[in-house]
């Protein structure tokens, strides 16, 4: 049987420069040492990278997904770069990491995780988009448009091993249930619920004809674990393209449109993810407008063969441009829905406090 290869991309926030806009260049530093050092003889090779104020580890290895030692390794990554942030008094230092003891797997504890197992092709070329700013719900369309839009995706037309179709795997957050629907035969159904992206995600995508995995991304609701406010849970998707898959371009087309997602200023407001190139993934106005990088590497024998930043390409300035049109035309709605999250998602943020403070200030009305 040929050999499996896991790719696993685990990521956290443990510490702002300056404030949450990105991340020192001495933890990145660090993360890479404890890697290199750490990894040695269990992972197959790793890359070292940041989105806004988010340090992501893409990581390949043979030891399949929630591989204890693997997760274990990420964790004390974090723990050690976080030493490093609490010295150089960094804003939030520590902050993903939800409690002090490892317990076995990463999930629950704070950290996103998004993993996936597979036999590499003759040629695997992946794409791994990170947001900043935002939630995992922020995947729900553009994944849509990759495997379920022939307007997007023109291999779904062309391509007679993209013809059958998609299983997309949806997870309601709130239930803590999942549900498979394929496309295109149940696209409606599919489009109830993943229109409802704080509730419904898309947790992974399957070729229906190749019966194998195209995409996967993190879940997790940090808010929901920790219990108090926290952050949005900014996401990581990873994509494998070409030969049966949505070749690259197809993969990166429905970022130009950038739409609109939950987070941004204090996780509390709807705006547009704008494409950058690594080197702008800096959210700056109002801390935003949320961010989205997409780094492409080619696997070689395990080897991560890149990475290409995708977004750097002026093909992508229009998208930004229209980024920074919508953010200014949000913006003057200031503390108005629809800009501020509607009064449900706001129960996540720290307005319950406020409002808890003038509760006993209402009375009936005769
Ligand atoms: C959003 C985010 C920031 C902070 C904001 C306030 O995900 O991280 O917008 O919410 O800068 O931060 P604190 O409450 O730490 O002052
Ligand atoms: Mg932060
Ligand atoms: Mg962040």
């Amino acid at each position: 049987m040929a050999e499996r290869i896991t790719l696993s991309v685990i990521k956290a926030d443990i510490g702002g420069f300056v404030g949450h806009s990105s991340v020192h260049p001495a933890l990145l530093d660090r993360a890479r040492e404890v890697l290199s050092d750490e990894g040695k003889g269990l992972l197959v090779d790793f890359y070292v990278t940041c989105v806004g104020d988010d340090i992501n580890l893409i990581m390949t290895h043979r030891h399949g997904p929630d591989c204890e030692d693997i997760h274990r390794l990420a964790w004390e990554t974090f723990k050690k770069s976080t030493e490093v942030a609490k010295k150089l008094k960094l804003y939030g230092a520590g902050q993903d990491l939800l409690t002090d003891a490892f317990s076995g797997n990463v999930k629950g504890m704070g950290p996103g995780v998004a993993e996936m197992e597979f036999v590499e092709r003759a040629s695997e070329p992946v794409v791994v988009f990170m947001a900043d700013k935002t939630e995992p719900g922020a995947w729900n369309l553009p994944v849509y448009k990759m495997f379920a839009d022939p307007f997007n995706t023109a291999g779904l037309v062309i391509d007679p091993k993209m013809h059958a179709g998609f299983s997309f795997e949806v997870h309601d957050l709130v239930e803590n249930k999942k549900v498979v629907l394929q496309t295109p035969e149940e696209t409606y159904d599919l489009l109830v619920f993943i229109g409802a992206p704080g509730r419904y995600v898309v947790k992974s995508v399957y070729s229906r004809e190749l019966s194998d995995i195209a995409a996967t991304s993190t879940t997790q609701r940090l808010n929901l674990l920790a219990g108090r406010y926290v952050g949005k849970d900014d996401p990581t998707l990873i994509v494998r393209c070409q030969s049966g898959f949505p070749a690259v371009g197809e993969v990166l087309e429905p970022f130009t449109l950038p739409h609109l997602v939950s987070g941004w200023m204090r996780g509390s407001h709807k705006g547009p993810l704008m494409p950058v190139s690594v080197a702008d993934a800096t959210p700056t106005r109002f801390d935003g407008p949320p961010r989205v990088i997409a780094l492409g590497f080619q696997l070689s024998d395990g080897h991560l063969v890149g990475p290409q930043d995708f977004f750097q390409d002026k093909a992508f300035d229009a998208a930004r441009n229209m980024a920074s049109e919508i953010a200014n035309y949000m913006r003057r709605h200031g503390p108005f829905e629809p800009h501020r999250l509607h009064l449900d998602d706001m129960e996540y943020t720290t307005m319950p406090q406020v409002m808890e403070k003038l509760m006993s200030r209402f009375e009936d009305i005769s």
